[in-house]
Parts: C-alpha cells; structure tokens; sequence
C-alpha cells in the first residue's frame, strides 16, 4: 500500500507528524509537499494528492490544510477521488466501510496530534463493505460522469 500526502502550510505541521507514523508503520508514501511554513495555496496540494490516486500512484491520500475544509472541496474536484473531511474515528470508519472514501482530509488546526493520527490509522486499517454500499457509491460515479469530463 503506497499513500500520497500533502498539506499547506495550515495543515504543515500535521502532514509532518503523519509522515513520521507512516515511516515508523514501514507504509510506503509519497510526500508531494508542501515542504515549509511559506503560505501556498491549498487547491495545489490536493490537486497533487488526488491525481495520485487518481492515477494509480497511490492506493489512498492524505490531505491536511488549517481546517481540511478546502484542501477537501480540492481533492474531490478530481474524478473518482471521494474525499472525506474527518475529525473523529467513526466517520474515518464509516468513510472507508460505507464511502469507500479513497482520501482522508484532515485539519491541522482542528484535531489534536495524537487524535489525528489515531484517525489516520482507523481510515488506512478500513476496507469497503461493498453490497448496497457499492451501489450508493455506484450513484456517486454515475453524478461524475454526467458533470465531470
Ligand atoms: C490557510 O490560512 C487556510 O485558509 C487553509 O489552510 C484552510 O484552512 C482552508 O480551507
């Protein structure tokens, strides 16, 4: 299992410490930045994060800015990419089992260290329950093809 990360500055600190379990679990990743507290722009970051997976690259991402709120609204601007913005364990769950969510947004101002990286590990633990799930998430596509080229 490979993971793509990136944050921006709001969400630096976060991805660094993120980076640090994914080492210390000997999970593969791709850290596609940003590399310093500099203010950037957050749509890049997910827009690198989600074309990752996208892509094949990655399995799954991770997304952090201050709130995870516009790097989230960025990642799911990708086709097939289903990001879920999460701030507690069962909604990180519920993303894999039920969303099939392939990335997890977090906000670097909002969740405590220790939480997020309880939440990261409960997201990348999930597997898709499929059945009546898959055909919900199905739906999700089919809205995809129909707005998105
Ligand atoms: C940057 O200050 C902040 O706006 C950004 O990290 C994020 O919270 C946006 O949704």
């Amino acid at each position: 299992m490979k993971i793509a990360i990136g944050s921006d500055h709001g969400g630096l600190e976060l991805k660094e410490n993120i980076r640090k379990y994914l080492k210390e679990e000997g999970i593969d990743f791709l850290d596609l930045g940003t590399d310093s507290d500099e203010s950037v722009d957050y749509p890049e970051f997910g827009y690198k994060v989600s074309k990752a997976v996208k892509d094949g690259e990655c399995d799954l991402g991770i997304v952090c800015c201050g709130t995870g709120i516009g790097i989230s609204i960025s990642a799911n601007k990708v086709k097939g990419v289903r990001c879920a913005l999460c701030s507690d364990c069962y909604s990180a769950r519920m993303a894999r089992e039920h969303n099939n969510a392939n990335v997890l947004a977090l906000g670097g101002r909002v969740v405590g260290k220790d939480l997020a990286i309880e939440i990261v590990d409960t997201f990348l633990k999930g597997k898709f329950q499929g059945g009546r799930h898959e055909r919900r998430v199905n739906k999700i596509t089919d809205i995809e093809k129909d707005n998105m080229v």
